[in-house]
């Protein structure tokens, strides 16, 4: 669970909010999706839930995470270390970058085996080949001994995947962890984190472009801009009824809303300056909707129906509530 998380960077040019007040809860086995605009703070969320916000001029300044009940925020940095890589696994972007060349792929699964189940010797190697065939990576005794450059892209991300999920972690965080994958390789891909998560119950926070990817895989989505969740509701309920202007031109951007994987259009006009951000609602400058008290007051958070919700002056019940 994260609440009114707060993460700025503090710059000459002055405080970047980057995350501004963002709250959202995760049960166990399920899927909630980060979509929003490139700089909307996606990634300085996930960075922020394992405290690897790039220091000096990141900090988070204010919120909780918890995780069994306990806040991630108040925790040491050596508690933090356990706690990535155990509880919590990330794959990241480039997984070409989170690989080391010099070792073979065995002795980088097996070290991190190794660190969180203090595993040696024979039942050591048996649980590494189990995270590998886990990632239906052929003739994984084999491959072992080879090195990451000796794997494709698509196999690089699923040995990265088998790094990320061989400790059992209850949350994997992916940040648009299937960008570099071909379309195929991409599929195939998330059906396997498909099939792991549900038969290990991971919860999985997805950062993704790519609103195909989210209908196929999310059960939540959390709508970004500008630092804050501006929307937030199951998949269905966000695709069948947008209720924030920002979702509605996100989707309006797509073609068709399929399994096809389609690059999302520019919405019109330019995301805000995070350092200088507006009092009222960072959208309306670029809002087909907006109104006067837009540009006053941020509007609050308006429930839309069961566990859907959006901030808007124009969502119905925003004024009464304000
Ligand atoms: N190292 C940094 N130093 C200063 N500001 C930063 C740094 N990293 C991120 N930011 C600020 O935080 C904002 C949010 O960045 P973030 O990486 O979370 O965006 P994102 O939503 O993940 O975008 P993308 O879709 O392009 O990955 C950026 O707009 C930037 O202003
Ligand atoms: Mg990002």
């Amino acid at each position: 669970m994260v609440e009114d998380l707060k993460t700025y960077f503090f710059t000459r040019r002055g405080v970047t909010k980057a995350v501004d007040g963002v709250s959202f809860t995760l049960h166990a086995g399920e899927t909630l999706a980060l979509v929003g605009e490139s700089g909307s703070g996606k990634s300085v969320t996930c960075l922020s839930l394992v405290r690897l916000v790039p220091e000096p001029a990141g900090r988070i300044v204010g919120g909780r995470v918890l995780l069994e009940g306990e806040d991630l925020l108040q925790k040491s940095s050596a508690e933090m270390r356990r706690v990535r890589g155990k509880k919590i696994a990330m794959v990241l972007q480039d997984p070409l970058t989170s690989l080391n060349p010099a070792l073979t792929i065995g002795t980088q699964v097996g070290e991190v085996v190794r660190l969180h189940q203090g595993l040696r010797g024979a039942p050591l190697r048996e649980r590494v080949l189990e995270a590998l065939r886990r990632l239906r990576i052929p003739a994984a005794g084999t491959r072992l001994r080879h090195y990451s450059h000796q794997f494709s892209g698509g196999m690089r991300q699923r040995v990265s995947s088998a790094i990320a999920l061989s400790c059992a972690p209850r949350l994997l965080i992916a940040d648009e962890p299937t960008t570099a994958l071909d379309v195929t390789i991409q599929a195939q891909y998330l059906e396997l984190l498909k099939e792991v998560q549900a038969s290990a119950g991971v919860a999985i926070i997805l950062v993704t472009h790519d609103f195909g990817i989210v209908a196929a895989m999310a059960d939540r989505v959390a709508v970004m801009y500008a630092g804050r969740i501006v929307e937030m509701g199951s998949t269905l309920q966000v695709f069948d009824n947008p209720s924030h202007p920002y979702t509605r031109a996100l989707l309006r951007c797509l073609p068709d809303v399929g399994l096809k994987r389609e690059q999302l259009v520019e919405i019109g006009g330019q995301p805000p300056d995070l350092a200088r951000l507006p009092q009222g609602c960072p959208f309306a400058p670029r809002c087909p909707e907006r109104q006067p008290i837009c540009d006053e007051t941020y509007p609050p958070s308006v429930p839309v129906a069961g566990g859907h919700a959006a901030s808007c002056w124009a969502a119905p019940g925003a004024k009464a509530r304000a």
